[in-house]
């Protein structure tokens, strides 16, 4: 499948600038939590961050659930998790009513997970990519839009599971 150019309208940047968005990691994101906190900062988004704060061992499941419970719960409208193969987070995340985590290490999945499954966790791998791979998966996230139709058809029966 060929990739269309990725909208860049005042509206969908717009979009982005009002979303509330949170953020976690374990120890093994914390370094590129810290960079993607930082590179949206400069873009003038501020993001909620409920750890962890400092490379110390701590498990997956605990920022992993306090973003993806506030996600479900409406309070945040997209969250962004980092552990390191993003696999632990995602399955965490997915428990949540509601949620619809996204494990997107490469261009393709991230946009393919907005485009098609709506989803509004990312979920990252930080030993898996660079940091340069990493702030653009959560650039391009953040602005592809759910194509709806068809897909939405599909969510709603995810959600009878
Ligand atoms: C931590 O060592 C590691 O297991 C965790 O970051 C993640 O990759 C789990 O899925």
């Amino acid at each position: 499948m060929k990739l269309k150019q990725l909208p860049e309208s005042t509206a969908q940047l717009t979009m982005v600038l009002i979303m509330k968005i949170i953020i976690g990691s374990d120890h093994a994101g914390y370094q590129m939590k810290e960079k993607v906190k930082a590179h949206l900062q400069k873009r003038g988004i501020e993001a909620e961050d409920v750890g962890t704060y400092s490379e110390e061992s701590v498990d997956y499941t605990d920022p992993g659930k306090k973003v993806a419970q506030k996600v479900s719960d409406g309070v945040f409208d997209r969250g962004i998790l980092i552990c390191g193969t993003g696999l632990g987070m995602s399955m965490v995340a997915n428990r949540f009513r509601g949620v619809r985590a996204g494990l997107a290490n490469d261009l393709f999945s991230a946009i393919m997970s907005r485009r098609h499954n709506d989803s509004n966790i990312l979920v990252i791998g930080g030993r898996l990519i660079g940091d340069t791979l990493a702030l653009q998966l959560v650039d391009t996230w953040l602005k592809t839009p759910f194509e709806g139709g068809r897909h939405q058809r599909r969510l709603e029966k995810m959600d009878g599971v």
